[in-house]
């Protein structure tokens, strides 16, 4: 369903999907890599619990919201992976950090 238009200069990065390494190109995003580790949703809504996944991929529809080291409300598609990453499906209702 997706293919890369961009080759990368071989560099790589690992990081855990929901604990699943996941290797992928320096310089994807974590939606990238999140849909490479074969997930179909980043998040389950705060109202009614259904997945949720990406919708334009370019920071404007907030769809993608992902956990990333135990920080809740990342933008999967606006950050970028590295290394020893871990993101998590965000489920429900998150507070806001301060
Ligand atoms: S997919 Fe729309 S903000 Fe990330």
């Amino acid at each position: 369903m997706f293919k890369r238009i961009v080759p990368n200069d071989g560099e790589m990065v690992t990081l855990k999907v929901e604990d699943q390494p996941v290797t992928v190109p320096a310089g994807d995003s974590v939606a990238a890599a999140v849909y490479a580790a074969g997930f179909n949703h980043f998040r389950e809504s705060s109202i009614s619990n259904r997945p949720r996944a990406p919708y334009c991929m370019m920071g404007v529809c907030f769809e993608c919201l992902v956990e990333i080291d135990g920080s809740p409300n990342h933008q999967a598609c606006m950050t970028t992976v590295r290394d020893g990453m871990s993101i998590r499906i965000q489920k429900g209702l998150r507070g806001v950090e301060s």
